[in-house]
């Protein structure tokens, strides 16, 4: 495996070629990084899932370039969905919609519907338009960790979580810290109105404005897979605490004003809702990196971005 960083645009180039022969390769996106393969190709996706550790009924978000590339694999796009693809793509938006023929089995965990995405970091996008070129129709790519540990932010932490798991000729591309932090809202888009599958940093409020719908959170109960529902998910090695008083020798996570209880082991001191999810992950990362049994969050109140923050934060801590 090569970490490659200061991407040129050959470079670029070559791991979309990388992509076209079968390799893997993992790259930024504004939300998380991603592990990505061409996801026309059933032998490399499958290697996705094995490098993962991760079920293989877990379906996977196609990363297209535009708009214009929905209806490769998406059929019946009702106007709500295309509203929300016109308002927040490129962006930390994922779409289910109903699947074409060119979402296999493969890509979906053989449900009816397929997850897509447009993300917006140029090296994202510059990576999904030469693999389209070559005659891919997009990059299937969850984020790029071990199945249940916490999603990375950076190159480093890819190479942390799978390093040990990729091939020779899997490649990872370096693009700074990801932007938003966490990992991008789901909308279920096959029914009458928009359903929240995954709360993310294009929040509740945001989707009603665009759709004039009322939203709501969760599953209809058509049997439509919600992220994370079962297992213990994006959580640290380190016991994450919520809403206690840290002890001495736990970590502690939370706003620039909130005190350091007296030999805790703070973490992270986010002066902004923004900077909270931007730096969440690498912070309970930092808590592995210190050996520490415990890590303690104080989240504030609130909606928008929080309703996201907090949804990770409940399964981190049920791990
Ligand atoms: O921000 C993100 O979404 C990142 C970056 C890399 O794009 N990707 C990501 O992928 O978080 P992943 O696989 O770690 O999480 C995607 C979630 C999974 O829990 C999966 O079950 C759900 O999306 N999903 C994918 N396709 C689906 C579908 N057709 N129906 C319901 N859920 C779906
Ligand atoms: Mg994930």
């Amino acid at each position: 495996m090569q970490i490659i960083s200061n991407c040129t645009h050959n470079e670029v180039k070559k791991a979309a070629k990388a992509l076209k022969d079968g390799h893997l390769v993992a790259f930024p996106t504004e939300t998380v990084y991603g592990l990505g393969a061409d996801a026309s190709n059933a032998k490399a996706v499958a290697r996705i899932y094995s490098t993962k550790g991760r079920p293989t009924d877990h379906p996977l978000i196609v990363h297209i370039s535009s708009i214009n590339e929905m209806s490769k694999w998406a059929i019946d796009i009702p106007e709500y969905a295309m509203k929300l693809a016109r308002d927040f793509w490129p962006g930390p938006m994922t779409l289910i919609l109903k699947r074409s023929n060119t979402a296999k089995d493969f890509i979906t965990g053989s449900q009816g519907s397929v997850g897509v995405r447009v993300p917006s970091h140029p090296l994202a996008l510059s990576l999904i338009i030469e693999l389209e070129k070559l005659g891919g129709y997009g990059v299937a790519a969850p984020s790029a960790n071990r199945f249940g540990a916490v999603s990375p932010t950076t190159s480093e932490a890819v190479c942390e979580e799978l390093g040990a798991y990729l091939a020779e000729d899997d490649l990872i591309l370096d693009g700074g810290q990801s932007n938003v932090g966490i990992e991008s809202t789901i909308i279920d888009c096959t029914g009458f109105a928009p359903r929240i599958l995954r709360p993310g940093a294009i929040f509740f409020e945001m989707i009603a404005n665009t759709t004039g719908i009322v939203t709501e959170y969760g599953a209809s109960n058509n049997g439509t897979r919600t992220s994370g529902l079962f297992e213990k998910h994006y959580s640290p090695k380190a016991r994450v605490i919520l809403g206690y008083t840290a002890q001495p020798g736990e970590g502690f996570i939370a706003m620039s004003n909130t005190k350091t209880p007296i030999g805790s082991i703070r973490l992270a001191s986010p002066e902004t809702i923004l900077e909270f999810a931007h730096t969440f992950y690498s912070s309970l990362r930092l808590a592995d990196k210190k050996g520490l049994a415990t890590v303690v969050v104080n989240c504030p109140d609130g909606d928008g971005l929080l309703v996201a923050i907090r949804d990770r934060l409940n399964k981190a801590a049920q791990g």
